[in-house]
């Protein structure tokens, strides 16, 4: 795909970069949407030379490329690289920093899985992982150690949304030759870009904000060409490659990330405020509130306060299913950053396989609804919750 457009090269509109960033083939004749190239294979592969290009399992099918290519542009990063899944994306990415005998230190505030594959994989393949609390600078600079090979960082973390400043722990990683992943999945690229921060490597579920609509599973990584390509080499290896069909339709959501994330970011902070104080609420979390506990390092660290909101409600756990059970616009499901809002209990999903005693000390509380505000009118949604809260008040199960 070649992009010949001066404008488009230029631009850093997230709004324009959505729709033109991945490059476009020849205008006069071609199609408007660039086709998808289902094709496993492509013909070629006996004059000795690459073939990483005519294989689509190494990630360099048209549709792999062009989503990749489009998040990075986003990002402001050098390059991108599309792969199955968001986990696909992360563990690949820590595998490419690591080998027997490293280390890694990573906050204590991560996506339930991302810490599996940290605490129960990485010590099976011989690297040792140091979890830290990540305010401040200090605790990472004490557990480096002359093998750390990666810092490791969420923006903002799931499903707590706390907004750990990461410029310096980015300061802390240029220093000392270290790289910093951060995974920006809550983020989106329109809130955070990771390019402006000094972050080499960002990940992305891409089956949240990036598709958006909730029908494919996908992850993103950019990042400096050289760290992508290792990433790429373990994608030949492992195997996690994105369908073209998948990517393409990646391709097509991320023409409306810019408009979709910013219509979340005003439904979200609405909705926060018409949470806080109702009966049946006991807290409400969203950075842009002025209690929230890095509202400051919020403003300055994100473009928008994003999609998510947590509301504690009265009653612990059994508290928080009787909300879910009173909804019926919104509705439980495993996922977010969809154009429908979805809710989630992560004491009894996302977050279960962590001890309760622990989850409290990271600020799961057992009431604690995790809502991924989607894009319909703010009135129906307050209609829908204020009938959960009623349930939650009344204690009918
Ligand atoms: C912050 C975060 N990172 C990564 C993932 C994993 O992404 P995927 O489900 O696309 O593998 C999730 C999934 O919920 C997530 O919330």
């Amino acid at each position: 795909m070649t992009d010949d457009s001066g404008d488009r090269r230029e631009s850093t509109d997230p709004h324009t970069l959505g729709i033109h960033g991945g490059g476009h083939g020849s205008r006069e004749g071609g199609p408007v949407v660039p086709p998808i190239m289902q094709s496993a294979a492509f013909f070629g592969g006996t004059d000795g030379g690459d073939v990483s290009a005519l294989y689509s399992r190494y990630g360099k099918n048209p549709n792999q490329l062009q989503v990749g290519a489009k998040v990075a542009r986003l990002e402001g990063m050098e390059a991108g690289l599309a792969l199955g899944s968001g986990m696909a994306a992360i563990t690949l990415s820590v595998l490419a920093c690591v080998r027997s005998g490293g280390h890694v230190v990573a906050s204590r505030h991560l996506y339930g899985i991302t810490r599996r594959f940290l605490e129960l994989e990485l010590p099976r393949r011989g690297v040792d992982v140091t979890f830290v609390d990540p305010e401040g600078n200090d605790a990472w600079r004490d557990a480096l150690r002359p093998e750390t090979g990666l810092l490791y960082m969420e923006l903002p973390t799931n499903p707590t949304l706390r907004v750990f400043d990461p410029r310096p722990v980015a300061e802390l990683a240029r220093r000392k030759g270290i790289p910093l992943a951060l995974d920006a999945t809550f983020a989106s690229p329109i809130n955070f870009r990771g390019g402006e921060h000094g972050i080499d490597l960002v990940i992305h579920s891409a089956t949240k904000y990036l598709g958006g609509h909730t029908d494919l599973i996908a992850g993103v990584v950019c990042g400096r060409q050289e760290l992508v390509e290792r990433v790429r080499s373990l994608l030949s290896l492992y195997g996690p490659a994105l369908d073209p069909h998948a990517a393409w339709l990646l391709d097509r959501s991320l023409r409306t990330l810019a408009v979709r994330v910013e219509r979340h970011n005003r439904s979200a902070e609405a909705l926060a405020h018409w949470f806080r104080g109702r009966a049946g609420v006991e807290e409400v979390i969203h950075p842009s509130l002025g209690e929230h506990p890095d509202h400051d390092v919020a403003r300055r660290v994100l473009s928008g306060f994003g999609g998510m909101l947590g509301v504690v409600v009265e009653g612990g756990a059994s508290g928080a299913e009787r909300f879910c059970r009173g909804l019926r616009l919104a509705a439980p499901a495993p996922t977010l950053g969809g154009v429908e809002t979805l809710v989630a209990v992560p004491g009894l999903s996302s977050h279960a396989t962590i001890p309760e005693s622990e989850r409290k000390a990271l600020g799961i509380p057992e009431g604690l609804v995790r809502i991924s505000v989607g894009l319909e009118g703010i009135t129906d949604l307050e209609t829908d919750f204020g009938h959960a809260l009623e349930r939650v008040r009344s204690g009918i199960a």
